[in-house]
């Protein structure tokens, strides 16, 4: 995945072959900062206000003082996509750290926060998107925070690897059986024609894509229940789908070795896929649904 040559550093755009951050950095040395991933469809940014309404909750929930307002940091990011001539499909990645100072535990005095942002080429992958992916399951051994997009990622890291060698896409996390997130994105059981997922709390990341489903489902007057299910009830659903900005709603077909009812993605989560190819303002020629 390429990336594009003009980046966003503090509040100014250089060639990415010109950024440079000392090895005493925060982010590097302790995971001390925060994240978003940002989806853009044909040079438009979607959920921009969501992801930058995160961002902003993240930074405060770690004491990270962000060096510039919501619609600075939006105004910056159109900027970084006219700036590198995107007209396709692509993410944008904007880290956010605590900043550059001796290594301390003790938040460091008058420090200025790093920012950097970059933009990478990200064509949608209709072949998953149609087909289905397979998980694995695996315990959820992240702390109770998740709610925060901080960079410390390790488990989350070492779950997906293991949903890799295992020839799965992601890894369905849970605690004591029940059911908390993926690695990566949201999750979502289908039964009886109702959508269940974890409820909004301190221990999942409120996936904005998430928004977009609960809102999707509101429309299409289809039950969206925020209650969380366990490993058990996978084995009986109709549906399985997970959910971020980079999967899109991706429809699961195999949870370890079971089959997710016939193997197909089903009609609830072809619906909602409809609704976001709707919302995102994906052209035609690009859709996976074709109505
Ligand atoms: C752990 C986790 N949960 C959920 C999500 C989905 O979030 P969003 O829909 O905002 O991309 C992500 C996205 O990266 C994630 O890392």
């Amino acid at each position: 995945m390429s990336i594009y040559p003009i980046m966003l550093s503090q509040t100014k755009f250089v060639h990415r072959d010109n950024i440079n951050y000392p090895f005493e950095e925060r982010g590097l040395q302790f995971g001390d900062g925060v994240y978003e991933v940002i989806r853009i469809y044909n040079g438009n940014y979607y959920l921009l206000n969501e992801h930058v309404t995160r961002l902003f909750r993240s930074a405060e929930a770690v004491k990270i003082n962000l060096p510039f307002t919501k619609e600075e940091v939006s105004k910056l990011l159109a900027e970084l996509v006219e700036k590198n001539d995107i007209t396709t499909d692509a993410k944008v990645y904007l880290q956010v750290t605590r900043g550059s100072a001796p290594r301390d535990h003790v938040f460091p005095n008058n420090v200025e926060a790093n920012v950097y942002a970059y933009v990478q080429h990200l064509p949608r992958n209709l072949d998953l998107l149609k087909n289905g992916v397979s998980t694995i399951t695996r315990r959820d051994t992240r702390w109770e925070n998740c709610y925060i997009k901080s960079l410390n990622l390790l488990p989350n890291v070492l779950a997906k690897q293991e949903a890799k060698e295992q020839g799965c896409y992601e890894a369905i996390l849970h605690k004591d059986g029940f059911v908390t997130e993926c690695s990566a994105s949201n999750v979502y059981l289908v039964k009886d024609g109702k959508i269940h997922t974890h409820p909004i709390r301190k221990n999942i990341l409120h996936g904005c894509v998430r928004m977009s489903v609960e809102r999707f489902a509101t429309d299409l007057k289809i039950p969206f229940i925020e209650e969380g299910f366990s490993i058990d009830d996978i084995t009986t659903a109709d549906e399985i789908f997970l959910t971020s900005s980079t999967s899109e709603i991706m429809p699961i077909v195999q949870v370890d070795s079971n089959l997710i009812a016939d193997g197909k993605p089903g009609s609830i989560t072809k619906q909602l896929q409809a609704a976001y190819e709707a919302d995102a303002h994906i052209s035609s020629t690009k859709k996976v649904i074709v109505n």
